[in-house]
């Protein structure tokens, strides 16, 4: 059936309800996971929009509450499982309550039959690549009282061009900047990570139709695009005719009413120096690149299957630095992956003192069930694990201070963000490098608005100063 159909349906069956209640029936998201998860959930707020919902202010107010999940780490999923506690108790005073959970959880075999056995009030389960096909879950459930539950990877059948989704564009959670999709899935298999099992395989998208998105969004009042990807750098090899991501970025960057575009994540092992020259041309192109490191032993990396060594990503983050003045590098760091050795980690502190990175996430290793690391013998012991971690924080930490430090008495260009004043009318926004930037203004600004502002103090992770 046509999709539009379901969404007839929908957008009936929830008119009528609102002439019987006086109110439309209202959602609540729970996003959880990367800048993909949020995109997708803008998304699917966009469809339930279309048929008749509309956003409940607090998730305890919500009629249909959606938990968009991630399964990266353990600890994300506990939260998750511990979050969803709220709605089974909801559901008994409100058995009306539609609970629907999808996203990169449900797409785990053991995780789903959990969930179906253990979590009976969850009334729709879906998975990553067939959430189009949500309205006609929901309408299914609707109808029948049943619960709907399908995590089918639809990717082949549900061509990445036909995710313009007209009613998406203007759901965005923030109006001035949103995030665009330029390929989906990940083919990489780092021993330790889960993502390409439950995204599926790589597939970009034309260019002609995320050109077209992000123009349609540049219309509708966004300045900032986050061009998102597990993998950018080999975005478009598959194409029927090949495109790279330098290329792209190019095009991206003629389109006339957008003010800064970023993109994530990059692979150190596939960043080219067309991308580089690119970076450096391209003017509305921020001077930042997220470069996940990893870790910086070439025994550990081979480990790992990141097929770059320390000796090569060294060499692109100088070539990065010596052709993009002022380039911002920030990075993910595991700590504990299976056989990490003391001399392992301390080649991961040289790297991290040599690179000196702008920004750093890090995280200790997770087991994921179904990824080659699993099967690895000698795992970290928590307590070396830990300790590694706090030496890891008190390494990139000061660089990070420093590096901050040294831009005090700088003007640098902000966005301002839209989060409400704090104490004496303070205002937010975000640096080039995406570094937060607490400011005082001289006039009301709108968010999205681009502003100079004189840097006064700085901080670990924000700088504070005065607009110039
Ligand atoms: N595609 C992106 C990142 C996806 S996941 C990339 O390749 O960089 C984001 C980060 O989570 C990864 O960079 C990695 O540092 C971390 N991560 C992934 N799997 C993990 C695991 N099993 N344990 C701990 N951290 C993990
Ligand atoms: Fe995971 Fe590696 Fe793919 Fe990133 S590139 S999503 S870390 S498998
Ligand atoms: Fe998490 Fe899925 Fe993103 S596992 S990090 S939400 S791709």
């Amino acid at each position: 059936m046509n999709p539009d159909m379901y969404m007839q349906r929908l957008r009936a069956r929830t008119d009528k309800e609102t002439l019987a209640v006086g109110r439309r029936p209202r959602f609540f998201i729970n996003t959880y996971g990367c800048q993909m998860n949020a995109r997708e959930s803008e998304q699917l707020s966009g469809a339930l929009e279309l048929a008749g919902f509309e956003p409940a202010p607090l998730e305890t107010e919500a009629d249909l509450v959606l938990y968009n999940t991630c399964c990266v780490r353990e600890n994300a999923e506990n939260k998750i499982i511990g979050n969803l506690g709220l709605s089974k108790f909801r559901k008994e005073t409100k058995p009306d309550l539609i609970v629907v959970f999808c996203g990169c959880m449900a797409r785990e075999k053991e995780m789903l039959a959990y969930l179906t056995e253990r979590h009976g009030y969850i009334d729709i389960i879906f998975g990553t690549n067939n959430r189009r096909r949500f309205p006609e879950m929901l309408c299914k459930f609707l109808e029948t009282g049943q619960r709907v539950i399908d995590v089918s990877d639809d990717a082949q059948t549900d061509a990445p061009e036909s995710d313009m989704d007209a009613r998406a564009l203007v759901a965005r959670h923030r109006q001035y900047k949103t995030g665009v999709n330029v390929m989906y899935g990940c083919d990489n298999f780092c021993a330790y990570c889960i993502v390409p099992y439950v995204r599926g395989r790589e597939r970009s998208r034309e260019p002609g139709d995320i050109l077209r998105e992000v123009a349609a969004l540049a219309d509708d009042g966004v300045k900032e695009i986050m061009l998102l990807g597990q993998n950018v750098n080999s975005y478009g090899a598959n194409l029927k005719s090949p495109v790279t991501f330098a290329e792209l970025l190019r095009k991206v960057n003629g389109v006339g009413k957008l003010s800064r575009i970023r993109f994530m994540t990059s692979h150190p092992k596939d960043f080219s120096d067309e991308l580089i020259d690119a970076l450096r041309d391209c003017e509305k192109v921020c001077k930042s690149v997220h470069l996940p490191l990893q870790s910086g032993s070439g025994r550990v990396l081979a480990a790992m299957n990141r097929r770059y060594t320390q000796e090569g990503y060294l060499a692109l983050t100088e070539r990065l630095r010596a052709s993009v003045p002022g380039v911002a590098i920030t990075t993910d760091i595991i700590v504990g992956f299976p056989g990490e050795t003391e001399e392992d980690f301390l080649e991961t502190l040289r790297v991290v003192n040599r690179v000196r990175f702008e920004g750093a996430f890090t995280f200790l290793y997770s087991k994921r069930e179904g990824t080659p690391a699993a099967k690895m013998s000698d795992a970290v012991p928590a307590q070396i694990m830990k300790d590694r971690f706090k030496r890891l924080l008190e390494t990139v930490n000061p660089i990070i201070l420093a590096k901050n430090q040294s831009r005090v008495g700088e003007t640098v260009q902000v966005m301002a963000e839209d989060d409400p004043p704090g104490k004496n009318g303070t205002l937010t926004g975000r640096a080039d490098d995406n570094t937060l930037v607490h400011f005082c203004g001289k006039n009301p600004v709108a968010p999205g608005e681009l502003l100079n502002v004189r840097i006064t103090e700085a901080k670990t992770f924000y700088l504070t100063g005065t607009e110039a």
